[in-house]
């Protein structure tokens, strides 16, 4: 879906993966709120999984990436937000049952965890993965 806006952000962990995911998504013609980090200076990435929950709940990016070192602590931090579905993911199966059965509504990988072409495959399972809806629907209806 083209006309969608992404949210990105990682901590210094995850520079080199952001970048390269960025350049992904904007090849596939997603519009990309790039929220940070923008260099190698230590950073605390619960501020930039804050912001991304708050693009989302604003409406002003329908779906995010958040990476870190691990993806763990970007994981954690987006998941105290009610209206983020956060998934940290190692493969491409993990990231499209994350769509399927979780209607994740964020994606997490580990920038020092994953290589690089994984994680493009997970990027775009998590773009092109439908949600299934039906009995998944109720269950995720009470995470929130
Ligand atoms: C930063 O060194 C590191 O702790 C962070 O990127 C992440 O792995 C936290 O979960």
């Amino acid at each position: 879906m083209p006309s969608e806006t992404i949210a990105i952000a990682s901590d210094h962990g995850a520079l080199e993966l952001k970048n390269a995911l960025t350049e992904d998504l904007e090849r596939r013609g997603f519009s990309v709120l790039d929220l940070g980090t923008d260099g190698p200076d230590a950073v605390d990435y619960p501020d930039f999984a804050d912001a991304l929950a708050s693009a989302i709940r604003e409406g002003r990016a329908a779906r995010g990436v958040l990476l870190c070192g691990s993806g763990i602590g970007m994981s954690i931090a987006a998941n105290r937000h009610r209206e983020i579905r956060a998934a940290l993911v190692h493969d491409n199966l993990a990231a499209r049952i994350a769509r399927r059965h979780n209607d994740a509504n964020v994606l997490v990988m580990g920038g020092r965890f994953i290589g690089m072409e994984v994680a493009k495959d997970c990027l775009a399972a998590f773009l092109d993965t439908e949600f299934e809806g039906g009995r998944h629907a109720r269950r995720v209806a009470k995470l929130s």
